[in-house]
């Protein structure tokens, strides 16, 4: 399957992409700055270029799925957060369906579940993550949206803990290549489609934790 990975060179992008490859998959490595064509191609992917603020759209013609795993960072202002978090998640959105691409994996954040209970600082970026997944949501497209708590680069081990989003769940921090090996699990079944999944670091093997009745 060609997977567009929009975020290619952020930190879930970058243990992505490899594992995309490694799995039989030719990812799509989207990313706004040519400088980072190398990286990409020598993490397996093929680079385009799409800058979310820009054109973008382009880059995902031919994909089969797309990732969207791209952030405004937090070291930029609201109007990014609701440029690029929110905006140009939705943008993303549209582009799928305007392409007919119909799978959709979501990195959101796992208080987009409740952006009220949220630290005041940075409920804004929960509630841009939040409106970007029910927009997707209402969309046609066949949706995971994953809600990662905090991200560590930690060594991924393979195991998480999650939890679909009707129950209650807390726990630990996630590392990204965790998140990576979720994403490349969701793609490998139709049974994530429509659900809405909060992951934690834990100790239940990747593809079990994901399916809805564990
Ligand atoms: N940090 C956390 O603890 C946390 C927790 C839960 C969920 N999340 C979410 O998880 C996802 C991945 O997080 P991360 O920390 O791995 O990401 P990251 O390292 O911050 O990378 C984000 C990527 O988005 C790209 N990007 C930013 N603006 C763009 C634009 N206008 N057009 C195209 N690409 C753009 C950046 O490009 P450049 O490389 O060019 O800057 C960067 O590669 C994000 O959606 C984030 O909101 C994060």
């Amino acid at each position: 399957m060609q997977v567009a990975v929009i975020g290619a060179n952020g930190g879930i992008g970058r243990e992505l992409v490899p594992r995309l490859a490694e799995t039989g998959h030719d990812p799509i490595g989207v990313v706004r700055d040519e400088s980072q064509f190398g990286a990409v191609r020598e993490r397996g992917g093929e680079p385009r270029l799409g800058d979310l603020e820009g054109e973008f759209a382009p880059a995902l013609q031919g994909a089969d799925a797309v990732v969207f795993t791209a952030g405004s960072g937090g070291d930029t202002g609201w109007d990014k957060t609701l440029l690029i978090d929110l905006w140009g998640a939705r943008r993303s959105i549209d582009a799928c369906v305007a392409h007919g691409i119909d799978r959709f994996v979501m990195i959101s954040a796992y208080n987009a579940s409740d952006p009220m209970a949220a630290p005041d600082a940075i409920r804004p970026y929960h509630v841009a993550k939040r409106c970007a997944d029910d927009y997707l949501d209402w969309s046609p497209l066949e949706a995971t949206i994953l809600r990662p708590t905090a991200l560590t680069d930690d060594e991924g081990t393979g195991q998480i803990s999650a939890a679909f989003d009707y129950r209650d769940a807390d726990g630990d921090e996630i590392p990204r290549a965790d998140v990576a090996q979720t994403v490349v699990a969701c793609l490998a079944t139709a049974d994530t489609v429509g659900e809405t999944i909060r992951l934690f670091g834990g100790e239940t093997p990747i593809e079990d934790a994901i399916r809805p009745n564990n």
